[in-house]
């Protein structure tokens, strides 16, 4: 942290007390560090509205490998956005489910657009995009 500036906040005491409760459970030390937290959680998913905000996505999918192609068809994706698709990992999970989790770097709407591209292919089940902005301003 460069500069540190004190601030003072008023809350309702139920609601102090359900967020020290919250906090507790979590593993928080102090609620400074839970706050600065909750405002970094923020502006980050605020810039996510931004679709040229710089960010990472783990995407997560499961499939049925036997279906048609689509082992295939996620790996096509990965090359054709050679520069969005930066690492995976693949999970068997069972005789027929795989678990694949694509990593992708890039604005927000070239993410979204590759990640939607991979959820919405023939044999996927379930699917998941984990969004974070890595903008380097919303205080370290
Ligand atoms: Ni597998």
């Amino acid at each position: 942290m460069d500069k540190v500036e004190r601030i003072g906040v008023s809350l309702d005491k139920k609601l102090l007390a359900k967020f020290d409760d919250l906090i507790a459970k979590q593993g928080y030390q102090s609620r400074s560090e839970a706050i600065r937290d909750l405002v970094r959680q923020r502006l980050s998913s605020e810039s996510l509205n931004n679709p040229k905000a710089s960010a990472v996505a783990a995407v997560c999918l499961v499939y049925d490998h036997h279906a048609t192609m689509v082992s295939q068809k996620l790996i096509d994706i990965q090359h054709s956005h050679i520069l969005q698709a930066i690492s995976s990992l693949h999970v068997h999970l069972d005789h027929h489910d795989c678990l694949e989790v694509i990593v992708l770097r890039g604005a927000v709407g070239q993410i979204n657009k590759v990640a939607e591209g991979l959820l919405s292919l023939k044999g996927v089940k379930l699917g998941k995009i984990n969004l974070v902005a890595t903008d380097p301003n919303p205080a370290s």
